[in-house]
């Protein structure tokens, strides 16, 4: 399968088509990233001339469109380890995830979050932590948070390493401790201004796209006007140039309605996974429970004089 690249997202972003993101903090849900959607290609096939369509199954391997960009985010302090803030995630146990997420996607665009406390000390210390990300996280790019004039500069340095830098701007829940807790940004003039200023020097530092986190949908708008880099939106209204959403929060795998994380007011959720997996997990217990499992039908060894271990 062809991989998302930069120029993919370049062009698509030309096009006026809407960049795909979602998270993935592991294998399973990489391999679940890059499932191909079908019906699109099949239309573009349709469309061309019979004696140079390709053979359907060349198709929908080649052409069809998967997510675009997988992001390895930081987000898996909250919604994987449990903790409260993004803050505590390590770069090593973000390589982790990175490399857990590289075995299992095959085609979609690769970014690595740059956690906390491994990027802003210094251009040189942020250039190595990207570095890492690349080199044993197997990631495509990375994302850093914030648009100061220090940020600035540790994109820069890291695009000219030749590193892909995604920005993050709006709600930078690294800055949490600062900010005062999850809040919406950029709702009045004089932080709108300052947050439009920020994604404008980031693109100028490089930056290949921007994520504009928690912000009113006509400021994401206005950025999204002013600068030549796709915008990717969760929280900031329906026109930014793409979309992300956190992949647990989508799937609603916290649907437990006393459970103290909550899924975000701006998300949607595509389904609620978490009640399928507590109805599987209670049902499997009974089961066990009353010895219905595992019965004759998954108690598959018989004493036989067959070679054992030949198959399982
Ligand atoms: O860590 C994350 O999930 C993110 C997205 C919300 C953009 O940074
Ligand atoms: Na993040």
């Amino acid at each position: 399968p062809s991989r998302v690249t930069l120029r993919t997202i370049r062009k698509k972003y030309e096009l006026g088509e809407p960049l795909t993101m979602v998270t993935a903090y592991d294998y399973p849900s990489a391999v679940h990233v890059r499932q191909e959607r079908e019906a699109p290609c099949r239309r573009i096939a349709l469309k061309m001339p019979i004696q140079t369509r390709p053979r359907m199954s060349y198709i929908i391997i080649v052409e069809a469109a998967g997510i675009d960009i997988c992001l390895v985010g930081d987000s898996v302090a909250m919604v994987v380890h449990g903790h409260d803030t993004t803050l505590p995630i390590r770069l090593d146990e973000m390589l982790s995830h990175c490399q857990a997420v590289a075995r299992g996607a095959r085609r979609a665009f690769l970014v690595g979050d740059l956690p906390f406390g491994c990027y802003e000390t210094d251009a040189r210390d942020a250039v190595r932590s990207a570095v890492r990300m690349l080199k044993e996280g197997g990631m495509d790019a990375v994302k850093l948070e914030g648009g100061s004039p220090a940020r600035v500069e540790a994109a820069r340095a890291i695009v000219e390493t030749g590193v892909a830098v995604m920005g993050h701007v709006g709600l930078t829940p690294q800055s949490v401790s600062v900010i005062g807790g999850f809040r919406p940004q950029a709702q009045v003039a004089e932080e709108a201004l300052r947050v439009m200023d920020q994604a404008q020097a980031l693109q100028r530092a490089g930056c290949f796209a921007l994520v504009l986190e928690c912000i009113p949908g006509p400021i994401a708008a206005a950025i999204t006007r002013t600068v030549s880099v796709p915008t990717i939106g969760i929280g900031a209204g329906g026109e930014c140039s793409g979309q992300v959403l956190v992949y647990h929060d989508l799937l609603g795998m916290m649907t437990h309605p006393h459970h103290a994380k909550v899924t975000p007011k701006f998300c949607k959720q595509y389904a609620r996974v978490g009640d399928a997996i507590g109805a599987a997990l209670q049902q499997y217990r009974r089961e066990v429970e009353d010895r219905t499992f595992p019965g004759p039908r998954y108690s598959p060894y018989a004493i036989s004089d067959r070679e054992p271990g030949v198959e399982l």
